[in-house]
């Protein structure tokens, strides 16, 4: 974790934003596997890392915003677990590691929120996703754990977003390192990306090197040949020549922190022609997107001229038609390109979409459209300084979809459906790259990673 006074300095800024009632953040307990003992690999949750910093399962943090203090609740291990588990800290020693003196057992925590309630005060609490969490609030609040969700506070999601938006120098640093290691994992995959593979293997290695350079994958790893399917989460097939395979994969540091980045690569190393008029149009929206990325500039600006790219380029080769600008706006577009542009990365991959997408993305002047392709945009807001998103372009052939489109004669007058045939076995390509908005523009994170058909033909020879 990082040193104390980073938490410190997290809390004392919440205390003065929300300034009363009580804030209550369930961290995750372990969740079993197939039986109760065989647990999945611990992920701690995001906010409770925030703001307390410690990776154990089991704890809860209590901010009290009238009187000004903090607590931890948990218990101690006893000699059983000790047994199993070896030599373990208190609760108060870790609870020390964040700035904070006062714990006490989790049996107390019922007659704390009881008080609350019963003096009226405000029991803020953040959306809860996991089960667990709803089993809990609801019975320390004697509320249906079901409502939880609609019943978190406004107020703290509000706070929180605005906080965990701003990236610290520390985090920053962190998200670096998630890099670094993504660095690898992609060259790897690039090397291994050869006719006769099957995907499963390159899967493992590159997991592998998630687990051994940090805290794991910041989310279960993309990686197919049919990239056409957007999270395709099959490794089941052999590489072929002429098919090319997207990976989107990303690691999390110690501190769990994201990387979250994909390239395309076609089998073998070598791009045919084919292949390498599609990937260049995805590449000029990637590079122009992120050039273009600086503060005051909006999310949703950056995807429609990512999407213009996208439907000239398509038009060029003739599978778009029409005027661009027309096709873009009612959506024609969405047939290649049928997703957002990016999201925010930090603590989560897609960050703090726990809390409410249209709390992070959206607000009451811009609201969510519901056009096809478009609906799907995360984040619609102007940049900041501090933000760190990703910028993920892509051009698709999605079979299913482009048979309902032409059978319906979907924007007929911008789709050349006939020319689209030629480009089926194409799959999908997406590039995604992670970049931080600073002062004056943006910064791309990481070293970069190969992504031009030169740089990708390299690494593959
Ligand atoms: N990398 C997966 C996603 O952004 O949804
Ligand atoms: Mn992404």
């Amino acid at each position: 974790m990082f040193k104390s006074d980073v938490y410190i300095r997290r809390r004392e800024y919440l205390h003065n934003k929300m300034k009363s009632g009580l804030a209550l953040f369930i961290g995750n307990v372990e969740a079993p596997m197939n039986y109760p003992d065989n647990t999945y690999h611990f992920r701690q949750d995001s906010d409770f890392l925030y703001f307390f910093g410690l990776d154990l399962p089991g704890l809860a943090g209590v901010m009290d915003f009238d009187s000004g203090k903090d607590r931890i609740f948990g218990d101690d291990f006893d000699m059983d677990d000790i047994i199993w588990m070896g030599p373990q800290p208190t609760v108060r020693d870790l609870a020390l590691k964040c700035g904070i003196a006062d714990t006490l057992p989790t049996s107390k925590l019922e007659g704390i929120v009881k008080d609350a309630i019963d003096k009226k005060r405000k029991v803020h609490f953040l959306p809860p996703y996991r089960g667990e969490t709803k089993m809990t609030l609801g019975s320390l609040l004697k509320e249906n754990p079901c409502q939880m969700k609609t019943l978190a506070s406004a107020d703290l999601i509000k706070a929180v977003i605005s906080m965990r938006s701003i990236k610290e120098r520390v985090e920053i640093e962190e998200i670096e390192k998630a890099l670094e290691i993504a660095y690898e994992m992609h060259v790897t995959a690039m090397k291994m990306c050869k006719p006769g593979v099957r995907e499963q293997e390159i899967f493992g290695a590159i997991e592998g090197i998630a687990l051994a350079k940090g805290g794991g994958t910041s989310f279960p790893i993309i990686l197919s040949i049919n990239g056409q399917t957007l999270h395709n989460h099959e490794h089941g097939n052999i590489l072929k020549k002429g098919k090319m395979m997207v990976t989107d994969a990303g690691a999390e540091t110690n501190l769990h922190y994201s990387s979250d980045i994909t390239r395309t690569t076609p089998v073998g190393g070598k791009f045919s022609t084919l292949q390498k008029d599609i990937y260049e149009i995805v590449l000029k929206a990637n590079t122009e997107a992120i050039n273009a990325t600086r503060p005051n500039i909006s999310n949703r600006d950056l995807h429609f001229m990512a999407c213009r790219i996208i439907a000239s380029g398509m038009k060029e080769l003739g599978l778009m038609k029409g005027d661009t600008d027309e096709a873009v706006a009612a959506g024609a577009h969405a047939l290649f390109m049928p997703h957002g542009l990016g999201h925010m990365m930090g603590l989560d991959v897609h960050d703090m979409e726990a809390l409410g997408e249209n709390y992070i993305g959206y607000n009451n002047e811009v609201k969510r459209s519901d056009q096809f392709g478009l609906a799907f945009l995360r984040f619609a807001l102007p940049y900041k300084p501090g933000h760190v998103f990703t910028v993920e372009p892509g051009i698709y052939f999605i079979p299913e979809l482009i048979n309902l489109w032409k059978s319906e004669g979907k924007f007929k007058q911008f789709i050349n459906y006939a020319r689209i045939a030629d480009y089926m076995s194409l799959g999908g390509i997406r590039i995604e790259d992670n970049v931080m908005i600073t002062e004056k523009g943006h910064k791309l994170l990481g070293k970069p990673i190969p992504k031009t058909v030169k740089e990708i033909e390299i690494v593959c020879s």
